[in-house]
């Protein structure tokens, strides 16, 4: 029997760590279902979109993308539906809006969450691989995905899937983070850089996956590409960062970055940080859209 394991956390520190993942996958979003717990890693998505910066930042991709009123509009990984929530409001009564997923988890809560929201039929969330998209050629006229090229194994195959499905002269956008663009304040920033890198590199394929997209896009046969980056900034630790910090110390001792005494060293720092009014933290979000090819 392994002796029991304290999760490195920020104040509370009886948490105990949870248990193993059960996916093939350090990445957990890759197989949101094969997790020990699914909930929680929806509940962290409904957190995130609850943040007034994460807000902000959604909605500025999707006034870029631009997403239109009267818009039939996919969102490909639509997790918990916070995104397909904002859309129908964005599309109106004429509009229509899609949210697949691959986990059935993740499509029962945005079923849930997404009730009352729109008319009857106007909003519809669907089990699907975003690489195998079960909608006929040029069937939308925006399709989206945002934070989801960080976790497929095979982005370019999900662009393209994407730019399929839109029609000739719709819109293609992507926005993601960058796990190279985050910037935290810290006494130690040679512990921070290895805990924050050696964590990312260990459970993402592609960790800079903000800066890669509008080159995905182009591969895939998209035009008139363009870009606009948004920050998402905490000076005060709020819960998703909170969270996020805390999923790093815990990820670093299980990769034996750091010793769990590290880790917890770690958190100290952002709490006396904190307690100064010293606290910055940083991460820029990437957002990419592209125009699908018009027939000649
Ligand atoms: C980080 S969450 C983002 C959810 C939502 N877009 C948001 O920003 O709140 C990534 C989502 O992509 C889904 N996902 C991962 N790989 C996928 C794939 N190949 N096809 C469809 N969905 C996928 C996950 O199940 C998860 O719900």
């Amino acid at each position: 029997m392994r002796a029991p394991v304290r999760r490195p956390g920020l104040t509370d520190r009886s948490t105990p760590i949870r248990s193993r993942s059960v996916s093939r996958y350090p990445d957990p979003y890759r197989e949101v279902d094969a997790q020990a717990d699914p909930s929680k890693l929806l509940e962290s998505l409904e957190v995130r979109a609850r943040t007034p910066s994460h807000a902000r930042l959604r909605r500025r991709f999707l006034r870029f993308v631009p997403i239109r009123r009267g818009d039939d509009v996919l969102e490909v990984g639509c997790g918990t539906g916070p995104i397909l929530r904002d859309l129908i409001t964005l599309v109106g009564p004429r509009g229509r809006v899609v949210g697949v997923d691959n986990s059935r988890n993740a499509v029962r809560a945005a079923r849930l969450l997404c009730q009352g929201h729109g008319r009857p039929h106007q909003l519809a969330v669907r089990l699907a691989d975003g690489g195998r998209l079960p909608f006929a050629a040029g069937r939308f006229d925006a399709t989206i995905a945002i934070t989801v090229v960080l976790h497929v194994a095979d982005p370019l195959a999900l662009t393209r899937e994407m730019a399929r499905v839109t029609r000739p002269g719709g819109r293609v956008g992507l926005q993601d983070q960058d796990f190279g663009a985050v910037v935290v304040s810290h006494p130690d920033r040679v512990l921070t850089e290895r805990i924050l890198r050696g964590v990312v590199d260990r459970v993402y394929e592609e960790p800079f996956s903000g800066r890669r997209l509008p080159s995905l896009l182009r591969e895939a046969g998209l035009t008139d590409v363009r870009v606009r980056t948004s920050v998402y900034e905490d000076a005060r630790l709020v819960p998703w960062t909170k969270n996020f910090l805390e999923r790093r110390a815990e990820l670093a001792v299980r990769f034996e970055i750091v010793s769990p005494g590290e880790a917890q060293h770690w958190l100290d720092g952002f709490t006396a940080l904190v307690a100064a009014g010293a606290f910055v933290f940083t991460i820029n979000y990437y957002g990419a859209v592209g125009v699908t090819a018009t027939r000649a």
